[in-house]
């Protein structure tokens, strides 16, 4: 019953393009579709400020990024779609990580390595130009991902060492103050290709080879016609292999689209009609996407407005937690029982309570020492069910809830209240 959480965060450097769609948007929005999956897809904000000192660019990358992703069809009351900066628990959690990560290990992040290489191959100080900033980019990734206590992160494969360090930083923390992450694993989509760019190396960006996803039909048409080819002439057999043309075409289209795409280039289709076939199959899929993009970026407010909502659900997970981490590192209110060790082991406990009701379904509830409920759960089929929403509970604390909201009842106490009676089952178990 318990879901699994996926969370991915896009960097708000750029304008969306082909080999973002296919690479990552349109796997994802796929994957958020899947029942028993709850996902985190967020803008990393703080994250292009490492990389980007033009406030203007920002904010046009950050609608421009979001507004493709509805586009494409994420369904923002399916999922937890929020800005980074609007979450100022992570960048706080980001400190309590920063106490816990050795700086050795921020010393190889492949990211900083290349720097500080590149500056000693110029014979330059190490950290020429390198900002704290860059330095710390995995320290904040690893906030980003524990904050939500993310099980699985779809990344590319430049980004699975910020993986393990996050697991790293995971391990640290609960060792030092009790289990209070998951460790996270990254997910690599090997059926997902890399698209190439007009000039046949991988779409990126830093090699200027990008045709962006939601340019005017006019422009996509424009963009195709200067894809490279080589030089055969119409009429003359052409190959698929290492051909950027047909590996776009391949990744629209259906196996038996793809099959007579062959079939055309063996039987010496002009690269000018080959071109255009490939215009007509990306522009069938995108068209429909199109007009919601032009209507979102012609109306901001309204991807401002369902940020809000998703900081609105982030915060309902984070901020509770927040408090749970503060309470463990020993960031705590000076009169709270805790300060006194004798005093807390007294503290009357709230107690979880199972039982069957006349539908035949199992039940759980969560009352304080008095007995006055703080928690109600629904129907479960099974003892064993109700029990491992019980476990998570205890274990993940408020930050379980969210998983669980379709198995509560409306009525729960505050999450004051409910934090409270939380942390005295902990003391209850010594
Ligand atoms: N570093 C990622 C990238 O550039 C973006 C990112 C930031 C991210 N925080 C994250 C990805 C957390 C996954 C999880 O692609």
């Amino acid at each position: 019953m318990s879901s699994v959480r996926f969370l991915t965060g896009i960097t708000t450097s750029g304008t969306p393009h082909l080999g973002n769609y296919v690479g990552s948007i349109r796997p994802a929005v796929a994957a958020s579709l899947r029942p028993g999956v709850e996902s985190y897809y967020f803008l990393a904000d703080y994250h292009a400020l490492i990389k980007i000192n033009e406030p203007e660019r920002i904010q046009r990358s950050t609608l421009e990024i979001a507004a493709s992703w509805l586009a494409a069809g994420l369904d923002p009351a399916r999922v937890v779609f929020y800005r980074q900066s609007d979450v100022p628990e992570i960048p706080e959690l980001t400190w309590f990580l920063t106490c816990v990560t050795g700086k050795g290990i921020l010393n190889r992040a492949h990211a900083y390595k290349a720097s500080v290489d590149k500056n000693l191959a110029a014979e330059l100080d190490p950290d020429a130009d390198v900002t704290a900033g860059l330095f710390m980019y995995p320290v904040l990734m690893g906030a980003d991902i524990l904050m939500f206590n993310a099980h699985h992160v779809p990344v590319g494969r430049d980004q699975i060492q910020h993986i393990e360090m996050a697991r790293d930083m995971a391990h640290s923390f609960n060792h030092r103050y009790g289990e209070h992450f998951v460790a996270p694993l990254a997910a690599i989509e090997e059926s997902v290709a890399t698209l190439p760019g007009l000039d046949g190396r991988k779409m990126s960006k830093s090699y200027d080879n990008t045709i962006p996803l939601f340019a005017p039909r006019a422009e996509l048409k424009k963009l195709i016609a200067g894809i490279k080819t080589d030089s055969r002439a119409p009429g003359e057999a052409k190959s698929t292999e290492g051909s950027a043309l047909f590996q776009i075409y391949q990744a629209f289209a259906s196996a038996e689209e793809t099959t007579a795409f062959a079939q055309a280039f063996a039987d010496g289709i002009a690269w000018g009609a080959a071109k255009e076939q490939l215009f007509e199959r990306i522009d069938r899929e995108i068209a429909p996407m199109r007009a919601r993009y032009e209507h979102l970026m012609a109306h901001p407010q309204e991807v401002e407005a369902l940020l809000h909502a998703g900081a609105v659900k982030a915060r309902a997970v984070a901020t509770p937690f927040m408090a749970r981490l503060r309470q463990a590192v020993g960031l705590r209110s000076l009169g709270s029982a805790a300060a006194a060790p004798a005093k807390a082991a007294k503290m009357a406990a709230a107690s979880f309570k199972q039982y069957r009701e006349k539908d035949g379904q199992f039940y759980f509830k969560l009352v304080d020492a008095k007995g006055a409920l703080l928690l109600q759960s629904l129907g479960f089929e099974s003892p064993k069910q109700a029990g491992v929403a019980i476990a998570l509970i205890k274990q993940e604390g408020l930050g379980a809830l969210a998983a669980l909201r379709t198995q509560l009842a409306d009525e729960q106490a505050s999450p004051g209240a409910l934090q409270a009676a939380l942390d005295s089952l902990h003391g209850d178990q010594g």
